[in-house]
């Protein structure tokens, strides 16, 4: 689906965009392919959990299952950093907690985008004391910037530019999640 500029602006309410980093044909080429490298990962026959970080994964996680072709289950997480706009506060509230025993099972968390890893830094030791066979992040996209990471996302969609990205889930102030490709502001 190739959209004009009337129709982006149409989406975007008449917010003129920077630029469109990654089409939506493009994101559909990497998630399939991520898909099938996860898929290749996990043993046969174990349990395999994705938990998606809310709200950003939300279409991350519904079109990267689809392309993982073995049996696993899904659930979500809310981790919320203050305040909204462009910039990450330093803190993070698990607003929602999965009811989903982690014990035993491999688990992979699945974030929209790594940028100065303060929630994954903050996720990550939570879910480890909760004892998952493995745990793993996949990222759709991974800014590079961050000092330090507890964990690397073991996949990663793309490497990309420092720029307020939107669309495909990811917001600014809650809006653009539904742009079906990534856009930068
Ligand atoms: P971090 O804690 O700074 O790594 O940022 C994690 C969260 O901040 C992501 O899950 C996003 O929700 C949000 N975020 C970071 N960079 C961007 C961006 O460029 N666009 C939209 N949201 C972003
Ligand atoms: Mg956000």
């Amino acid at each position: 689906m190739k959209m004009n500029s009337a129709q982006i602006l149409a989406r975007t309410g008449g917010r003129e965009l920077r630029r469109i980093v990654y089409t939506a044909e493009q994101i559909q080429e990497r998630v399939r392919q991520m898909g099938q490298e996860i898929a290749a990962h996990y043993p046969a026959g174990q349990d395999l959990l994705l938990l998606g970080l809310l709200k950003g994964s939300f279409i991350f996680v519904s079109d990267l299952v689809r392309e993982i072709p073995r049996p696993l289950q899904v659930d979500f997480l809310v981790a919320s950093s203050y305040g909204s706009g462009t910039t990450t506060s330093g803190e993070v509230r698990l607003l929602y907690d999965p009811e989903a025993d982690l014990r035993d099972r491999h688990v992979l968390l699945v974030e929209d985008i790594v940028d100065s890893g303060t929630t994954i830094n903050r996720l990550i030791p939570l879910l480890e004391k909760r004892g998952p066979r493995s745990l793993e992040m996949v990222a759709l996209l991974h800014k590079h910037v961050a000092p330090h990471l507890v964990l690397e996302p073991k996949w990663v969609g793309f490497d990309a530019p420092h720029e307020f990205l939107i669309g495909y889930g990811l917001d600014h102030s809650e809006d653009f999640r539904n742009l079906p490709f990534i856009g930068s502001l």
